[in-house]
C-alpha cells in the first residue's frame, strides 16, 4: 500500500489520482449488434442476446427502433426515423431504456411527431422531463366513479349519450360522416374549461390533419392542447407509437389532479399499422390478418383513461377513441373489439348524413354506458323524456310517410318530433354552451318551438347565446358554474324565451 497522495497546492492532481486509482481496468462487455435485412421500416438485428422488448435500439447514424420481437438470435426491431438510412451490415446498440417523450407544460399550444419531437417550426421543447411512452393503467383502488361530466358542445351528444371525464366514448362510423368533426368540436368545446386536449392523428391525410388543426386555432383554446401527428406517410413505427406518446403526455397533467381529454384519430389506421408491423416480423395472423393481440394492444391504450381517487389528487384522462367502418358494419374485428373495450359509442350514419341530418347520430345505436349520472342536473332534468320521444317520433315518421291521413294528435307529435330533429341539428366548429343546451332543450319541451318553422329553428339557435347573455345573465352564470338550473330561473328562461320566440314570429 503506497501512501495516500498528498493533497499539497495542486489538488486537481490529487483528484485525478483517485479517479485513476477508482477505474476498474480490464476487459469491459458491450453489446454490439448488427443489422441483418431492412425493409419496410423493420430491421433483424443478430448479436443483442440481453436486449428486452420494447427496448430502444440505436443505429450507427443515431436512428432509433424498438425491439418488438425477441426471437432465438434475431431481433424484429421497428424503426422510428431516418427509416431509409438504416442498412443491412450497420451496428446497433441497445440503450438499457424503452421509448420516452416529453412531457409537461412545455407541450401545450404544440405540434409534435410521436417521438415529441416539434414539427410546428416553433423551435425546440422547453420540456425537462421525460416519461415513457408505455405506461400501466391506474389500479382499481386508485380509481374513482365516473361523475363529472365533459361538456361535449354537441347538443345530441350531450342530452342524450353524456360524457363523462374519465369516460372512454368510441366515435365510430364510415368515412366522411363527420367522426372527426364531433372529436375536434368537443376539443374546441373545452375553451371555457380546464381540461386539457390532446389530439392524436393516427395514419391521416396531411390535408385532414391541417383542416383539424385550423379548427382548433381558429375556434379553441389552442395554447391549452397538444398535437401529436404521424401522417399516413410516416413509418408504421412511428404511427403505432402516437397514441401510447400521446396517452402518456396526457397523463402528465392527470396524475397532477388536473383534467385532460385524448383524441385517437384514428384507432382503425392504428390497427392497420400494428398488423403491418406483425406481418413484416412474421407473427402469426389471426381473424383478418391481424395478430392475436390487437385486442389487448388496445385495451392496454384505453385503460389508461380513468378518473383517480382523491388520494391520488383526482385528476382524470377522458379518451374519444375513433374508428372507421366499412359500409356501417359495426361487426368487423376492430369496431367490435373497441365497443366492447370502451364505456359506449357514439354511431354515426351515412344515410342520415347524406339526407342532412348532422351531425349523423344514429340515436338508436349510440349509447353511454356511463352517461346519465354524470350529466349536468339543469340537461338532466330537461332532457329526461327527449329520448322517448324522439324514438317515439322517428318509429311514427316511418309509419305514417306511407299515406293516410293521421288525426291531431298524431299531427301534432309529427310537428313535434320534427323540432326534436331540428334542434338536434347542428353546424360544425359551433359547440353550445350547457346554458344554451337547456335553454333549447327547455324551449323545446315547453312546446315554445311547434309554431316555428323547422329551416327558422337554425336561425334561432344561433341567437340564442347573445339573447341569455343579455336578457339573463345572472342564469347563464349560475347554469354555467353549478351546472343547475333553480325551479325559479326555469320559469323566468322559459318566459324569456317564450316573449323572444313570439316577438319573432312572422
Ligand atoms: N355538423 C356538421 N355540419 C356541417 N358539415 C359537417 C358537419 N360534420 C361534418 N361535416 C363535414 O363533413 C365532412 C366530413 O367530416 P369529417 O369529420 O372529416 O368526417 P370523418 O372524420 O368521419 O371522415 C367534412 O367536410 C366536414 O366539414
Ligand atoms: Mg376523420
Amino acid at each position: 500500500m503506497t501512501a495516500p497522495p498528498d493533497p499539497g497546492p495542486d489538488t486537481w492532481l490529487a483528484t485525478a489520482r483517485a479517479r485513476v486509482a477508482d477505474t476498474r481496468l480490464g476487459p469491459a462487455a458491450e453489446e454490439i449488434g448488427r443489422v441483418e435485412h431492412v425493409a419496410d421500416g423493420i430491421a433483424l438485428v443478430s448479436g443483442l442476446p440481453g436486449a428486452r422488448l420494447d427496448e430502444l435500439l440505436r443505429f450507427d447514424q443515431g436512428q432509433f427502433g424498438y425491439a418488438q420481437v425477441l426471437d432465438e438470435g434475431l431481433i424484429g426491431c421497428v424503426l422510428l426515423d431516418a427509416v431509409d438510412t438504416v442498412a443491412a451490415g450497420d451496428r446497433v446498440r441497445g440503450t438499457g431504456d424503452v421509448v420516452r417523450v416529453p412531457v409537461g407544460p412545455a407541450l401545450l399550444g404544440r405540434i409534435l411527431d410521436p417521438l415529441g419531437r416539434p414539427i410546428d417550426g416553433l423551435g425546440p421543447l422547453a420540456a425537462s422531463e421525460t416519461m415513457p411512452v408505455e405506461r400501466a393503467a391506474p389500479s382499481i383502488i386508485e380509481r374513482d366513479l365516473v361523475t363529472e361530466p365533459v361538456q361535449t358542445g354537441t347538443l345530441v351528444i350531450d342530452t342524450l349519450f353524456a360524457l363523462g371525464r374519465g369516460q372512454r366514448e368510441l366515435i365510430i362510423g364510415d368515412r366522411a360522416t363527420g367522426k372527426s368533426t364531433i372529436a375536434i368540436d368537443t376539443i374546441i368545446s373545452q375553451r371555457d374549461s380546464d381540461i386539457i386536449c390532446v389530439y392524436v392523428a393516427i395514419g391521416q391525410k396531411s390535408t385532414s390533419v391541417r383542416r383539424a388543426i385550423d379548427a382548433i386555432q381558429q375556434h379553441g383554446a389552442f395554447e391549452r392542447c397538444i398535437i401529436v401527428v404521424a401522417e399516413a406517410a410516416s413509418s408504421p413505427g412511428l404511427q403505432w407509437i402516437a397514441p401510447f406518446a400521446g396517452a402518456s403526455m396526457a397523463e402528465y397533467f392527470r396524475d397532477r389532479g388536473q383534467h385532460a381529454l385524448i383524441v385517437f384519430d384514428d384507432l382503425t389506421k392504428h390497427a392497420a399499422s400494428h398488423r403491418e408491423i406483425a406481418l413484416l416480423t412474421r407473427q402469426s395472423p389471426g381473424r383478418e390478418a391481424y395478430p392475436g393481440d390487437v385486442f389487448y394492444v388496445h385495451a392496454r391504450l384505453l385503460e389508461r383513461a380513468s378518473k383517480l381517487s382523491k388520494e391520488k389528487g383526482g385528476g382524470s384522462l377522458t379518451a374519444l377513441p375513433v374508428a372507421e367502418t366499412d359500409a356501417g358494419n359495426l361487426s368487423a374485428y376492430i369496431p367490435t373489439n373497441l365497443i366492447s373495450i370502451t364505456d359506449g359509442q357514439i354511431v354515426l350514419d351515412g344515410h342520415l348524413f347524406h339526407e342532412g341530418q348532422k351531425p349523423a347520430v344514429d340515436a338508436g345505436a349510440s349509447v353511454s354506458r356511463v352517461g346519465g349520472k354524470t350529466q349536468a342536473r339543469a340537461l338532466r332534468d330537461a332532457a329526461d323524456t327527449l329520448r322517448l320521444d324522439y324514438a317515439q317520433f322517428l318509429e311514427l315518421e316511418m309509419f305514417t310517410r306511407f299515406g293516410g291521413m293521421p288525426d291531431q294528435r298524431v299531427r301534432d307529435q309529427l310537428t313535434h318530433g320534427a323540432r326534436i330533429r331540428a334542434i338536434l341539428g347542428q353546424g360544425q366548429h359551433a359547440p353550445a354552451r350547457l346554458v344554451e343546451e337547456v335553454a333549447l332543450v327547455l324551449a323545446l319541451q315547453a312546446g315554445l318551438l311547434d309554431p316555428v318553422p323547422v329551416e327558422a329553428i337554425g336561425g334561432f339557435r344561433l341567437e340564442l347565446g347573445a339573447l341569455l347573455d343579455r336578457k339573463v345573465p345572472d342564469i347563464v352564470r349560475h347554469v354555467q358554474t353549478s351546472g343547475q338550473l333553480e325551479p325559479g330561473q326555469r320559469e323566468r328562461l322559459t318566459e324569456t324565451l317564450t316573449r323572444h320566440l313570439r316577438a319573432r314570429a312572422p
